[in-house]
C-alpha cells in the first residue's frame, strides 16, 4: 500500500483553481487527502465526489453552534463534506496563540462530530537549538492523554512538522526526520495510537519527497506550498506510490 500524501492548501487558491486541481487529481484516480480553505470546501467536495480523494478542513471551532461570529463549527464542517480536520498546525499555535487547552477543546469538538483529527506537532528552531525538541514533541503528543483510548484511535494521522522547516525551504534531513519519527512513534505506541499513521511535513518538494518517504517510520507527507500546483503534487504522490 502506498504512503499518504496530504495537501494543506492554507490560505491559497480560488474556486476555479481549486476545482481544476481537485478534478484533475480525482480524474487520475488518486487517493490524496485535500485540506482546502473553508470557502473552497464545497467546490472541492463537488469536484471529488465519488472519487477516492478525502476532504478535510484546516481548523475547527472549539464551540458547538451558536453565537461565535466568524467561527466554523465541527458540525458545519461535516455538513460541508469534510471528514478530517487539522488541529495544532504551527501556524495556528504560533500566529494565533493557540494553547494546548484550546487544542484539546477543538479535538473534543471534532471527535464528537465524527471528524478525524490530524494532529500536528513540532518544535521551533529555538527549542531545537536549546536541546528541547524531543521534550516539546513528547509534550504536544501527550495532549491526547486527556482523550479516551477509543478517541485516540479515531485520529486520521499525526504529522511531525518542525516549525523551522515549514514554508522555509529548509526541510529536516532524513536523519533528523528519522530520529524524531522514532521518538514520536514510540510515544504514540504507548498512547494507544499504534495504528495511527505518522506523517512528515515541512518544505516537502518533488526533489526531497523521495528521500523523506524512504525514512523508516514516515508513513506519508503533509505538503503545503508544493501542493498548490498539479505537477509537483502529482510527482510527490507518484513517489509515495
Ligand atoms: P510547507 O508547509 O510544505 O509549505 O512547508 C507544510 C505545512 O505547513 O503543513
Amino acid at each position: 500500500m502506498g504512503k499518504i500524501v496530504a495537501a494543506n492548501w492554507k490560505m491559497n487558491l480560488r474556486r476555479d483553481a481549486a476545482r481544476a486541481l481537485a478534478s484533475s487529481l480525482a480524474g487520475q484516480g488518486r487517493d490524496l487527502w485535500l485540506f482546502p480553505g473553508f470557502t473552497l470546501l464545497e467546490t472541492v467536495r463537488q469536484a471529488t465526489s465519488g472519487s477516492s480523494l478525502k476532504l478535510g478542513a484546516q481548523d475547527v471551532s472549539p464551540e458547538v453552534d451558536g453565537a461565535f461570529t466568524g467561527d466554523i463549527s465541527a458540525e458545519m464542517l461535516v455538513d460541508a463534506g469534510a471528514t478530517m480536520v487539522l488541529v495544532g498546525h504551527s501556524e495556528r499555535r504560533h500566529s494565533h496563540g493557540e494553547t494546548s487547552a484550546l487544542l484539546l477543546r477543538k479535538l473534543h469538538r471534532a471527535l464528537a462530530a465524527g471528524l478525524a483529527p490530524l494532529l500536528c506537532v513540532g518544535e521551533t528552531l529555538a527549542q531545537r537549538q536549546a536541546g528541547r525538541a524531543e521534550k516539546v514533541v513528547r509534550d504536544q503528543l501527550g495532549l491526547v492523554k486527556k482523550l479516551t483510548p477509543a478517541a485516540r484511535e479515531q485520529f486520521c494521522a499525526v504529522a511531525y512538522e518542525p516549525v523551522w522547516a515549514i514554508g522555509t525551504g529548509q526541510n529536516a534531513t532524513a536523519a533528523q526526520a528519522g530520529a524524531m519519527h522514532n521518538l514520536a512513534r514510540a510515544e504514540m505506541n504507548t498512547l494507544g495510537m499504534g495504528t495511527v499513521p505518522l506523517l512528515y511535513g515541512g518544505s516537502v518538494k518533488p526533489d526531497n519527497a523521495g528521500e523523506l518517504l524512504a525514512v523508516a517510520g514516515v508513513d506519508g507527507l503533509l505538503v503545503g506550498g508544493a501542493s498548490l500546483e498539479l505537477e509537483s503534487l502529482q510527482t510527490i504522490d507518484d513517489l509515495a506510490g
